[in-house]
């Protein structure tokens, strides 16, 4: 019985290694692609608390994506849009918080470009 006891652990140690090295998986853009949407209704609706909670995680969001490019320094391009990325929901939420949809809407459509200008850089599909 005992003997199963380190090799779970093991396992366990394996599977965050793993999961640290797959930083930049399919879940956290999915994720992302939610908010995004999900953020461009809300700007659409005029909806400032929503829109503000969407700009912030996407914000959490773009933190990790910036933390896997950080870790890549042959891939410069995707740093400079990550923390492009970080920027505008940043600004974003000071826009819908200023009850400015305008802004918030050219912001949003600012950082859907963004996402398609890494997407060309680094999806591989
Ligand atoms: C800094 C780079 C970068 C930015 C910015 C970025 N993405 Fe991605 N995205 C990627 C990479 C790399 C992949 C491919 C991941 C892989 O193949 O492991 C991807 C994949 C995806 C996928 C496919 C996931 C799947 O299940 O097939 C979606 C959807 C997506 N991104 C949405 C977005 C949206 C929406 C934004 C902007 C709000 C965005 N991404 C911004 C790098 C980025």
């Amino acid at each position: 019985m005992s003997a199963l006891i380190p090799l779970g652990v093991l396992c366990f140690a394996i599977g965050l290694a793993r999961a640290a090295d797959a930083a930049l998986d399919m879940d956290l853009m999915q994720n992302v692609e939610d908010a995004n949407k999900s953020l461009a209704s809300n700007i659409a609706l005029r909806d400032a608390g929503a829109s503000a909670k969407d700009a912030e995680e996407l914000h959490t969001l773009f933190q990790t994506v910036e933390k896997h490019y950080l870790a890549k320094p042959e891939a410069p391009d995707g740093l400079a849009l990550s923390r492009k990325s970080l920027q505008l929901t940043e600004k974003i939420q000071q826009q819908v918080g200023a009850q400015d949809f305008g802004g918030a809407s050219g912001s949003a459509t600012e950082l859907s470009r963004t996402c398609r200008a890494c997407h060309t850089f680094y999806k591989q599909s």
